[in-house]
């Protein structure tokens, strides 16, 4: 393989290693950073309006490296958007807004102790300090909690706001004027206006007892006690943050109309002073080793302290060096977080059970003997999928290493087969749905298994329905998930054709609870007015995967009819075919989602499911495009990257001028779009004479 080859083999961030990004091409690193950074604002929102995070800290740290990494390799692609710069997420609507006196900066991190020295020689070169001076930091442990601003004025508590964009933060001052260890007002002698900067956290064992009394209430249960924390201060009630234990270390100022001190830990010790809370774990030290000491002693204590922290932190004591230093991008270069590496316990498995995700994939979910890992009880752990079983050669018996690193899904790092003791047995993964009994499969080159059951699966049916009915498909007012729930669960609803037959147990449904003759008949109005639909909306209603309603838009105009799609996938199981080569060729299905329309249509269930429901449902085919237009029914190959139009908005205006856009250039290719650095297949045109338009040359064709 040419390296060429290779670079353009990544098709997502999670190929990709940091040091290979220097070799991509720059189309490449634009696609990889437009993902990752898509990534990153998803677990932004997730973590920070959510309290619930989906990736491990480990995870989302490994994202914004990736985002850097490509935005310093590639400075063109930085943009002012970029979430690098962004600290933390854009503030909820729930909470009324503070904009901060100063930016609530985040920290820079490093993971490795080699690095602190060279984080030492940046400051000394940036200061223009000689060789042997000796600078002075302040190491703090990084506390897992949220970070919060105190504005005090007057000697009074006026607000307090969280973090959020760092720049613009939540109003939570209700909230936070129940924590009974943050005071109300300062000594006389503080700054009339005084910032006063922390992490509000709550503890491991509080978080424990707080979860339990949420299962046992029904109510949600928190993922860590940095979530649990921050879920409790961002309510919309404060006499419920009232009711959770949480605590506050100070450890830096905001606004301030007074200096109140000239080094960091000044400001520590008046904090003190102020009534504050700061970390007892503070030291001094003066050189790169000393600070590796300060910070093994911090990790040694970790797991015995009463909260979570997540790293130490090194900042500069000297406040007149913060200012020369001053920040780069979101993060100050006068301090950084030197972060932990995940925290591991061992413990054994006892069982590997299958859980049946909503879309059908099925979940190896080890059962493990109950174990603390950082902080936080343990009896499951995801193993992802069959080929990790086997990649990492767990067995069920095995004794493992567990990993958590205030994360919220711990992982299994290895198994240990060296303490093995011949009990134990290799796990054989499922080929049958445990749910349903159809079998499961797995599509090429995916590593999860999942169930073709479908709508006929218990654990998907519900959520099938759900998804048969939203808004781009069959989109039936008065029909949302919680009816769905309830018509199934009186057994009237399990498969899209059910939908159609609610009409005749209208008298029943007007008993329901909350129901009543109107909204009956409104439900069956709604429901009568989608037996006539476009054929798009039910392509898309099927819930096949990777099929969204732009790829069942392209479905509906190219066949026409359903049984005819369905005719073509199932022709198309043979891949020597000629029906393969169909569909195929239609631009932007590749053999990826060919073969997920190959599987959901030959699938004898499925195809039961699609006649049962045309016995109801008659399909519209989409309005043909324009007949008259100069490439009315031309065939047309896009390539190479145009600068008027994205490929999508070209691709759609071919369309609507009746033309057919293809993938791939043959015979039958009337016109081959070259945009800018198009490649094999300007040749292959060439080659069998078809016609090669510039961008300027289509242009001029279209007016
Ligand atoms: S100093 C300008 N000190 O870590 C620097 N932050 O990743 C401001 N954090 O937003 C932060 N413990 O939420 C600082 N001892 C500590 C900290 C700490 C936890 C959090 C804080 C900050 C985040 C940055």
């Amino acid at each position: 393989m040419t390296r060429e080859n290779r670079m353009a083999s990544y098709q997502s961030h999670r190929e990709l290693s940091i040091n290979e990004i220097s070799s991509l091409s720059i189309e490449n690193a634009k696609s990889i950073l437009i993902e990752v950074n898509q990534l990153i604002y998803q677990h932004d929102i997730a973590y920070h309006q959510k309290d619930a995070p989906i990736i491990s800290d480990a995870e989302y740290d490994r994202l914004v490296q990736l985002s850097l990494a490509i935005e310093n390799a590639f400075p063109e692609l930085a943009s002012q958007n970029s979430p690098t710069l962004r600290v933390g997420s854009i503030p909820s609507d729930q909470f009324e807004k503070i904009t901060h006196a100063r930016p609530m900066l985040s920290l820079s991190n490093i993971f490795n102790k080699e690095e602190v020295p060279a984080f030492i020689q940046r400051i000394n070169r940036f200061l223009n300090l000689p060789a042997e001076t000796e600078i002075t930091f302040i190491v703090e442990p990084k506390i897992d909690g949220l970070s919060i601003c105190l504005r005090y004025e007057n000697g009074k508590l006026s607000t307090a706001a969280t973090r959020g964009d760092g720049t613009t933060g939540e109003d939570v001052t209700k909230n936070i004027r129940t924590i009974s260890s943050i005071p109300n007002f300062l000594p006389k002698n503080a700054p009339n206006i005084c910032e006063i900067r922390g992490e509000v956290y709550m503890k491991k064992i509080d978080f424990l007892s707080l979860n339990k009394a949420q299962e046992q209430d029904g109510g949600k249960k928190f993922a860590n006690p940095r979530n649990a924390a921050a879920g409790s201060l961002r309510q919309k009630d404060p006499s419920i943050t009232a009711q959770r234990p949480l605590h506050f270390f100070a450890y830096a100022l905001g606004e301030t109309s007074k200096l109140i001190s000239e080094t960091h830990s000044g400001i520590l010790s008046r904090l003190t002073y102020f009534g504050f809370s700061v970390n007892p774990l503070t030291t001094k030290c003066n050189s790169a080793n000393s600070l590796i000491t300060a910070y093994d002693k911090i990790s040694a204590t970790r797991s015995e302290l009463e909260y979570d922290i997540d790293g130490v932190v090194y900042k500069i004591d000297r406040l007149d060096w913060q200012d020369r230093l001053g920040q780069v991008s979101r993060a100050p270069r006068w301090a950084v977080a030197h972060k932990f590496p995940a925290e591991q316990a061992e413990t054994r498995i006892l069982e590997i059970d299958i859980q049946i995700g909503r879309t059908g994939a099925l979940t190896p979910v080890a059962r493990l003997q109950p174990i603390t890992v950082g902080g936080v009880v343990v009896s499951n752990a995801t193993l992802h999928n069959e080929d990790e079983i086997r990649r990492k050669d767990i067995r069920i018996g095995d004794k493992v290493i567990l990993q958590r690193a205030g994360d919220v899904i711990p992982q299994i790092v290895a198994s240990m087969p060296e303490k093995r003791d011949g009990s134990e047995t290799i796990f054989s993964f499922p080929v049958k749905c445990p749910a349903c009994g159809n079998p499961a499969m797995r599509s090429n080159g995916e590593a999860v298994r999942r169930c073709t059951g479908g709508f006929l699966c218990d654990a998907q049916s519900i959520e099938r329905l759900i998804h048969f009915v939203s808004r781009d498909a069959f989109d039936i007012e008065g029909l949302g998930s919680k009816q769905i729930i309830h018509f199934n669960k009186l057994g009237w609803l399990k498969y899209p054709s059910d939908i159609f037959l609610l009409p005749d147990k209208i008298d029943e449904i007007a008993l329901l609870d909350r129901m009543g003759q109107k909204s009956a008949k409104n439900l069956i109005n709604a429901i009568d007015a989608r037996k006539k639909i476009g054929l798009e909306r039910v392509i898309f209603a099927l819930g096949i995967r990777q099929i969204g309603i732009s790829t069942a838009k392209l479905l509906a105009e190219t066949f026409e009819t359903l049984p005819k799609l369905q005719q073509v996938c199932i022709a198309a199981q043979d891949k020597n075919h000629p029906a393969y080569q169909e569909l195929i060729d239609i631009d932007q299905i590749g053999e990826s989602i060919a073969n997920d329309l190959i599987m959901f249509f030959s699938e004898k269930k499925n195809q039961q499911l699609i006649s049962l429901l045309l016995e109801n449902v008659t399909p519209v085919t989409p309005i043909k495009a324009q007949l008259d237009s100069p490439i009315a029914g031309k065939i047309i190959v896009f390539t190479g990257t145009l600068s008027q139009l994205s490929r999508a908005e070209a691709k759609a205006q071919a369309e609507r001028m009746g033309a057919k856009v293809t993938g791939s250039v043959s015979q039958k290719t009337d016109y081959l779009i070259a945009g800018a650095n198009s490649g094999n297949k300007s040749q292959k045109a060439s080659k069998l004479g078809v016609t090669i338009l510039s961008e300027d040359e289509w242009i001029t064709l279209l007016s």
